[in-house]
């Protein structure tokens, strides 16, 4: 039997529970797999205990794991001495030292009662943020300038290389995929700013260069303010959006709005030797031990975790249960009882997990 070392950091505010309900379904999906959850410490809870919100044997233990399974992390409350919070630092570390540069999330609507939109039919909404991870305007945390307490600045680092990557990761995802739900269109949409900032004109350049070797994938372009407007009143028109770090953090939580809120939404953050998978979501801290979070965004982030080991390690097994799960979850959101709070159910998180673990049972 194939053992998997998936390093877990559940983290803080909902981050347990939501971690928690999705190790359970990840075990009852695989029977016949050895998926072994090394508990590790990290984020603000840990800080105010330790000092550190990532210490070096939890990062040297995410270092060697086959994956890293995150539930949420941050408290407001607990910053640096900046301003910026603790909390945020665990995966932002994670994401730098171990350049996890793709940060993948699915948009995907799974029932029209879900959306705040209307007119929508199921599977009307069905397309991938590729947010670069790595640079953009995060390039500079920590790094930027506060003078004097009257003037501060951060760059904008755009890097060729940076770009190539990403724009290659997200031409090929979309060979992976059925195109746009209103025309099955293989389709790559750049979102930047290249009418205004010589920054983003080279990211589309580059992007565009990249896209010269992807002749099936069929290039679109959106402004980020103009994307906003696209994602509510055509949303089925995307395939795959690919967008500078910043752009990416803000329009996938549009996304995810659109298809009833970040407690649907799944990331995975990969690079070429590391991935961390976790909810789209925060660590919610005042809805945190109350048993109403929604645990989807995490079981279905623990479905690509599968995905991804399962195609890496050409473990076809992996591959059938990430599939199972997101059958599962599927099915068991057509049961009204199994509908958690911010879809519009009663469902608590036990009621969510339990529904689909019986689907998978
Ligand atoms: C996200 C979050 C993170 C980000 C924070 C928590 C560091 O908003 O993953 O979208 O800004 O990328
Ligand atoms: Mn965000």
């Amino acid at each position: 039997m194939k053992t998997y070392q998936i390093a877990t950091l559940e983290g803080d505010g909902i981050g347990p529970e939501v971690c928690q309900a999705a190790v359970a379904v990840l075990k009852a999906a695989t029977p016949q797999t050895q998926l072994q959850f090394e508990q590790l410490p990290g984020g603000a809870n840990h800080y105010l205990r330790s000092g550190h919100v990532l210490d070096q044997d939890t990062f040297t233990a995410c270092q060697n794991a086959h994956a890293i399974f995150h539930g949420a992390a941050g408290l407001p409350e607990v910053t640096y001495p900046d301003g910026t919070e603790v909390g945020n630092d665990l995966h932002l570390q994670l994401r730098f030292k171990l350049d996890l540069y793709a940060n993948v999330r699915p948009i995907k609507l799974y029932d029209p009662a879900f959306a705040p939109l209307k007119d929508l039919k199921p599977g009307g909404i069905d397309y991938v943020i590729v947010r670069e991870n790595t640079e953009g305007l995060y390039a500079s945390r920590g790094g930027g300038t506060l003078l004097r307490d009257s003037v501060a600045t951060d760059t904008l680092v755009i890097t060729r290389h940076g770009v190539e990557r990403i724009a290659k990761f997200a031409l090929e995802l979309s060979r992976t995929r059925h195109g746009a739900p209103s025309d099955s269109v293989r389709r790559l949409t750049i979102c930047d700013k290249a009418n205004i900032l010589r920054s983003y004109a080279f990211f589309r350049a580059v992007c565009q260069d990249v896209a010269k070797h992807y002749s099936d994938v069929v290039l679109d372009y959106a402004y980020v303010d103009a994307i906003t407007v696209h994602m509510v009143k055509r949303p089925g028109s995307f395939d795959v959006i690919v967008a500078e770090n910043m752009f990416g953090d803000i329009i996938s939580d549009l996304g995810a709005a659109t298809v009833g809120g970040l407690g649907i939404a799944p990331s995975a953050e990969i690079g070429d030797n590391h991935a961390l998978f976790q909810g789209s979501h925060g660590s919610a801290p005042d809805i945190a031990g109350k048993n109403i979070a929604s645990p989807l965004a995490t079981i279905l982030s623990g479905a690509f975790m599968l995905r991804w080991l399962g195609q890496r390690h050409d473990d076809a097994s992996l591959v059938e249960a990430a599939q199972r799960i997101e059958k599962a979850v599927e099915d068991a959101l057509k049961d009204p009882l199994a509908v958690p709070a911010d879809l519009g159910g009663k469902a608590s998180c036990t009621a969510v997990t339990q529904a689909i673990c019986r689907r998978l049972a």
